[in-house]
């Protein structure tokens, strides 16, 4: 049997309001809040490198100016600290878009949901299967997740969605699925219901904001009238999509930080920074000192 196509594509929506995090993104993208010391979106980028893909496609509203100028060349800083012999921060900054890497810009004119923000990748997508990120989601593993599910696609060349199990009163934060397994850690999907309450919720496997999709998924979203929340959900479209192609559900390993939500926020940056090289061991005597302090 011939090998399914790569997947060389990531589509990152990033055009919401992030009205959860106000007044922090009045003027700038929710994917531009830093986590330690590097915006959301760039994890999520380094995660679609490190599973091969190559082009990276950001659906932006009208804040895109920082996220273009992150993944672009900054040439007055870098000529400064190559002044400053300060080389190891200079290959940081140059690392964030390698020779290889390509971005791509495109706009969604209006807010109307994940579904429409994907939709508005299409084009740049070339009829080609590709990921979709959503930057909030903080994805910890080894390997990182996405490239668990690029190995898991190639086994079983349908779509992917991440998915974990949710705790019964979260249901309504998630899209949930519900099939039947193929292995220890996948599940063939037949139903995904958007947000659902905890009685209508048809298991308790919610999706986490990672996807690979098959581009016959454009066609089913632009079928869905406006779902939950009068979005276009993206959700929706995959509830189409799975009455004609195989969309399987993915167990990954590794750990989900809502970032879109500030308890999320604040725990990943706690998490992280206890594992940063640098700030690592100073932080969590800080927090030893902390504890001592409060009890
Ligand atoms: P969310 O559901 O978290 O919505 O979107 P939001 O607007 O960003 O945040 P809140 O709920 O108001 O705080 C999930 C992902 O989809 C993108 C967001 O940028 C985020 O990465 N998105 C959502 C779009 O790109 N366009 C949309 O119309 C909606």
């Amino acid at each position: 049997m011939s090998s399914p196509p790569e997947i060389t594509k990531a589509i990152f929506p990033v055009a919401g309001l992030g009205t959860r995090f106000l007044p922090a993104t009045k003027a700038q993208p929710k994917e531009m809040l830093p986590v330690v010391d590097k915006p959301l979106i760039q994890y999520a980028v380094e995660e679609a490198y490190a599973a091969g893909i190559r082009e990276m496609i950001f659906v932006t509203g009208r804040h895109k100016r920082p996220i273009e100028d992150h993944f672009d060349m900054a040439f007055e800083l870098e000529h400064e600290l190559e002044l400053a012999g300060k080389h190891e921060l200079l290959r940081t900054v140059q690392s964030i878009k390698p020779e290889d890497m390509e971005c791509v810009f495109v706009r969604q004119p209006k807010s109307l949901g994940l579904g429409h923000a994907v939709l508005c990748g299409e084009r740049l997508v070339r009829g080609e299967p590709f990921a979709v990120l959503l930057a909030d989601d903080l994805m910890v593993g080894e390997p990182p997740v996405l490239a668990q599910m690029v190995e898991q696609y190639r086994e079983w060349r349908g779509s992917i969605l991440a998915v974990q199990e949710v705790p019964a009163e979260h249901t309504r934060r998630y899209g949930i699925v519900a099939g039947s397994p193929v292995s220890e850690r996948v599940m063939a999907v037949n139903r995904i219901v958007e947000k659902p309450s905890p009685d209508q919720a048809p298991s308790l496997l919610g999706v986490a904001g990672r996807y690979i999709l098959s581009p016959a998924v454009f066609e089913q979203i632009r079928r869905q009238p406006r779902g939950v929340g009068n979005e276009i959900q993206l959700t929706d479209g995959i509830a189409g999509l799975l009455k004609t192609e195989p969309v399987y559900a993915y167990r990954y390993v590794g750990k989900r930080h809502d970032c879109g939500s500030k308890e999320g926020f604040l725990e990943a940056n706690v998490e992280l920074a206890l594992k940063h090289p640098q700030i690592g061991p100073g932080f969590s005597a800080y927090l030893r000192q902390l504890m001592q302090q409060t009890d």
